[in-house]
């Protein structure tokens, strides 16, 4: 048994409104056959009872069972809240307390983020961004299909490189680090990106045959002779040193490759054939391939992919962490081989220090095959808002949420949805203040970009 006070403290600007509130609360007491008394005389111990000193100064008290008591605990929620170097994620919907994890603690710290358009993915991503950036030492790369998160890198201090056929940043697929693969011979995984470059770029319908393979294979090491022993990089071999090799090959494969090679060395598609000239060594990387065409979008994605892991190899070294972001994530899972790429990426990057995240709308895209599926169940963090109603059902079977759960995913506003961590689920909700200047770098609302241009404001 327990003896319980239960005390309610109104307070209020004037008396007029404090006889309101009063008459309100009442009211509502009222409702569940329950009368209020006032502590008059005794409103200054009232107060120091209710505020949380641990003190009850208050003599009136009632006596409750156990069960009755309980009801009165409010620590009835499951929290996520982590001490070090957590980040915020949102509000605890049921609690309003704060939302704070730290995806390495994580047994794999890979994520996602899904939701309807408009719910507030790529604006959950950058808020992860700007939190990582200014809470944790960790570099951050971002894949960045739509051109939208530069105005927030700029203001990061970022580098943001913009891949077109126009534009004059480039990047080179043959960059290569020393610590690029796991044994001595750095060329391992080289060549296997390569060869899936290759494969790209013949039309993956036939894809390449065993001898153009072993052709490919046999002209890398020849390529790169001259950098592995001047690792300078002016040795640094570009697409047209492959060309160059494949040429000087007897067999009809290589005039075959080196054929469908060419329009990416001298032709019109010729973005891809120089040294890197950008800086890849900022902390936070955007590669903005939005004005690539269609024909060279594919092979962009590809390169990024692979830049990225050039970078995780060489953070691995320097004990550093590498969050990747990938915003519109369904298109490198619909071809054959990005979506490779990212399996790869989401099963062998936490060894190597990275925190991948893809963001996509709806989780049908990650259903599409059996070696994706596996991209979804290797996510131990992720990130729902607004679901489709079809989506909702996929989701309550494979994670197996409660119908109540779904109902923080149904319908719900911008910024609020359910998290899922590890094996904890809670509901969360985030308004973002719309009057910070940060919140104008996020957003990607038209009539939000509008306001900024008219204020001059425009980053
Ligand atoms: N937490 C939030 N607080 C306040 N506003 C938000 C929040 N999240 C999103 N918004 C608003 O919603 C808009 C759209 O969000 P966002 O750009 O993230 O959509 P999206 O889910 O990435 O859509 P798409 O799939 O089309 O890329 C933002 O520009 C912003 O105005
Ligand atoms: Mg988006």
């Amino acid at each position: 048994m327990f003896l319980v006070t239960v005390l309610f403290l109104n307070t209020a600007k004037t008396k007029q409104e404090l006889d309101n509130t009063i008459f309100q609360t009442a009211g509502i007491a009222q409702k569940y056959n329950c009368s209020l008394r006032r502590l008059d005389y005794m409103q200054e111990q009232g107060l120091m009872s209710s505020v949380p000193l641990g003190l009850n100064l208050i003599p009136i008290k009632r006596a409750l069972t156990t069960t009755s008591t309980a009801i009165f605990v409010p620590f009835t929620t499951q929290e996520l809240f982590m001490a070090g170097e957590s980040l915020y994620y949102g509000l605890n919907a049921l609690s309003n307390n704060m939302i704070m994890v730290d995806r390495k603690k994580l047994k794999n710290p890979n994520g996602l983020i899904l939701g309807t358009p408009g719910s507030g993915k790529s604006f959950s991503a950058k808020r992860e961004i700007t939190n990582a950036f200014f809470a944790t030492q960790d570099d951050i790369i971002i894949g960045d299909p739509e051109g939208e998160y530069y105005p927030l890198v700029h203001a990061l201090g970022g580098q943001v490189i913009h891949i077109s056929a126009s534009s004059h940043d480039y990047i080179n697929p043959m960059d290569i680090n020393m610590d690029y693969s796991d044994d001595d011979n750095p060329l391992g995984v080289k060549s296997d990106f390569i060869l899936s470059l290759c494969e790209l770029i013949m039309g993956a319908r036939n894809g390449i045959e065993a001898e153009e393979k072993s052709v490919i294979d046999r002209c890398l090491p020849i390529v790169y002779q001259k950098y592995f022993e001047h690792p300078v990089p002016e040795n640094m071999p570009v697409l047209g040193d492959l060309y160059q090799c494949l040429r000087e090959q007897k067999e009809v494969q290589a005039q075959r490759i080196a054929t469908a090679l060419e329009i990416y060395v001298n032709g019109s598609l010729k973005v891809f054939n120089h040294r890197t000239n950008v800086e890849l060594q900022n902390r936070i990387v955007c590669f903005d391939i939005k004005d690539l065409g269609k024909q060279l979008k594919k092979l962009g994605m590809l390169i990024v992919q692979d830049q990225v892991w050039n970078r995780v190899t060489v953070n691995r070294t320097a004990c550093k962490s590498t969050r990747y972001f990938i915003d519109e994530f369904h298109l490198l899972l619909k071809e054959e081989q990005t979506a490779a790429y990212s399996v790869e990426i989401w099963k062998r990057f936490r060894k190597w220090g990275g925190i991948p995240t893809g963001i996509t709308q709806n989780i049908k895209d990650l259903l599409s095959s059996r070696e994706i599926e596996n991209i979804f169940e290797n996510s131990d963090f992720i990130y729902m808002l607004n679901q489709a109603a079809g989506d909702r059902q996929i989701l309550a079977k494979q994670l197996n949420i409660s119908p109540h759960q779904l109902s923080y995913v149904t319908n719900s506003g911008e910024g609020e949805g359910l998290i899922f961590y590890g094996n904890t689920i809670i509901p969360f909700k985030d308004k973002f203040d719309k009057s910070l200047r940060l919140y104008a770098l996020m957003t990607t609302k038209l009539s939000d970009l509008e306001e900024n241009r008219e204020r001059g404001d425009n980053p």
